[in-house]
């Protein structure tokens, strides 16, 4: 059995539809930023019916139980946060949920025998000094709180694979995902006003806000507007599987970027979904966003040679299938 944390999530969710063609799973969520309709929406999309446990990853005393109560193989773990501005104002809770989250699964992890990883990390951690695309082995840094959230579990992970060779580790560096699962019943469901660029253009595009705003188009990219490595999340969720494969093959502990290796920039991405959706996207160029770069965009190498993972789904696929689940999932 999987465990996967953070299984009611935007990401996490998808992961669990993959995995159930092939495994049986335990999800841990505590609902910070999910609800128990995913549950449903899995179960319509895959008929079957994962375990269920409401609760958080810094419960020791609940892992425990897990743990001792469930035949855990391998753990995939999603669970967390992830706004990088909140991440500023409230760094503590964003080192408690995240750090601290992850130590105490850890050591629960260790405790029960189960030395299998998947890890969520980020493109964040490689800053804004490396040049694109990332690869793997650049040096890295961080300029807010999230993204030192994730470094430093990497750094905690590494350590903790050097300790003890059973430990079979995967961090993967998403990039940015977008899209949704093609039923349009799981998708990205940001509360109140969304951060990122695909769930405000959804929102503008139902008329849920007026305009959206360009953030910069004085950037040195090909339209001067931000570029980004979008990956479909079902395409990302695949990844995880690859990634579980190889584990239970290889030991040690192996950093993957995930992503498409292709950028877009901001104004590609609302002409694409403007033509696909046939729907038009008022919007302004407004000053930079703190904290913004440039560009963004992954060196896939490591993945196609070690995952033997490829992205199959392009730009137009992501702006539909995101569209098509505003449309039906989330007003169910
Ligand atoms: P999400 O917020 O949709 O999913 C995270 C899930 O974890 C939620 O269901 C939330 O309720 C749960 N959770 C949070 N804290 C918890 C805790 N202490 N105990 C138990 N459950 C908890 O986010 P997502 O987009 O699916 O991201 C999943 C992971 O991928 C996160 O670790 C995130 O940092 C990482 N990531 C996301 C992106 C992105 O753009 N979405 C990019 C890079 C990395
Ligand atoms: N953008 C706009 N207007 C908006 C929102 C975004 O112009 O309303 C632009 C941004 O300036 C950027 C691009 O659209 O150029 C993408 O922005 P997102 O906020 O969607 O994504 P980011 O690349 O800024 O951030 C994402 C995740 C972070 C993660 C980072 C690096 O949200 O958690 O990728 O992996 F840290």
């Amino acid at each position: 059995m999987i465990l996967v944390t953070g299984g009611l999530g935007y990401i996490g969710s998808h992961t669990v539809v993959e995995l159930l063609k092939s495994e049986e799973v335990l999800i841990l969520d505590n609902l910070y930023n999910s609800e128990k309709k995913v549950l449903n929406r899995i179960d319509q999309i895959t008929g079957k019916d994962p375990v269920f446990i409401e609760g958080d990853i810094r419960d020791e005393k609940l892992l425990d139980q897990i743990f001792t109560r469930y035949n855990i193989e391998s753990v995939i773990h999603f669970a967390g946060l992830k706004a990088v501005g909140e991440s500023v104002e409230v760094p503590l809770r964003y080192y408690d949920h995240n750090v601290n989250g992850t130590l105490t699964l850890l050591k629960a992890m260790a405790k029960h025998k189960v030395f299998n990883l998947v890890f969520s990390s980020s493109a964040t951690v490689y800053g804004d000094k490396n040049p694109v695309p990332f690869h793997e082995e650049m040096p890295l840094s961080t300029t807010n709180p999230y993204g030192t959230t994730k470094r430093m579990i990497e750094e905690m992970l590494g350590d903790l694979s050097r300790s003890d060779e059973k430990w079979r580790i995967m961090i993967l560096r998403y990039f940015n995902p977008v899209g949704a699962h093609s039923s349009g019943l799981i998708g990205e469901s940001p509360k109140g006003i969304p951060n990122n660029l695909m769930p405000f253009i959804c929102q503008v595009a139902k008329g849920e806000r007026p305009k959206l705003n360009i953030f910069g188009n004085d950037y040195n990219t090909p339209d001067g507007t931000g570029v980004r490595d979008y990956i479909h999340v079902v395409d990302l969720a695949r990844g995880h599987v690859l990634a579980l494969e190889y584990l239970l093959k290889n030991i040690g502990l192996e950093i993957v970027n995930l992503g498409t290796g292709r950028g877009y920039s901001v104004l590609e991405m609302v002409k694409t979904f403007e033509k696909v959706n046939q729907i038009s996207i008022p919007f302004e160029v407004v000053n930079r966003r703190s904290g913004d770069i440039a560009s963004c965009y992954a060196s896939t190498d490591k993945a196609k040679v070690i995952l033997k993972f490829d992205a199959h789904k392009n730009l137009e696929d992501m702006c539909a299938d995101a569209w098509y689940y505003m449309n039906l999932g989330e007003n169910q």
